[in-house]
């Protein structure tokens, strides 16, 4: 592993956020790491969602999507969203609905809310930009997590190639 293409890209620092999705009465959240501001004027995130996630549909069909800032101690919280949708997967977290409806987790260091506003495809994931409509820090004294702190959490190691040139 200490080698791999999968170790070098552990090297690319990233954040880990719980990104929150809702449509009507349906609402969703999964972790995410690729997330950056993208403009100052006006402020813009990006953010790489693979389509095949069931969020994506939610996403899609609001126009929104919420980002919620996880604190270096919330990998549990990292996992729980981590796993596909189910029923369940907000019921155990304390959260409240934003301006655009997206779920704003009550324990996250910060939240920001967006609405979409433009998309693009990017190999297997689509890149999809939000305009900030809304943000609080909640915890100026918390430390951010660090996608490198989740280890192999995500199974991602096995997503990519063994040579450069061979995906
Ligand atoms: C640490 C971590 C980071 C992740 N980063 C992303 C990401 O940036 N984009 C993405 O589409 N999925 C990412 N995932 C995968 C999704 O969280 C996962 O597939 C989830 O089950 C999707 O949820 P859904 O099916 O309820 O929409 C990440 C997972 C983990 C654990």
């Amino acid at each position: 592993m200490s080698n791999s293409i999968a170790a070098l890209f552990q090297r690319l620092t990233q954040g880990v956020y719980v990104v929150g999705v809702a449509h009507g009465e349906t609402r969703n959240a999964f972790t995410a790491a690729w997330v950056m501001q993208i403009s100052f004027d006006p402020l813009l995130l990006a953010l790489s969602i693979n389509p095949r996630h069931s969020s994506y549909g939610l996403l899609k069909q609001s126009g929104a999507f919420s980002v919620n800032v996880l604190k270096k101690s919330q990998t549990e919280l990292a996992a729980h969203f981590g796993r596909p949708a189910h029923a369940e997967k907000l019921a155990a977290t304390e959260w409240t609905p934003g301006r655009a409806d997206t779920p704003l987790l009550r324990d996250a260091l910060a939240w920001f809310e967006c609405e979409v506003v433009g998309e693009h495809l990017a190999g297997d994931h689509i890149l999809v930009l939000g305009k900030v409509i809304d943000g609080r820090l909640l915890d100026s004294d918390a430390e951010p997590m660090a996608y490198r702190e989740t280890g192999a959490m995500d199974g991602a190691s096995v997503l990519f190639p063994e040579r450069f040139g061979d995906a």
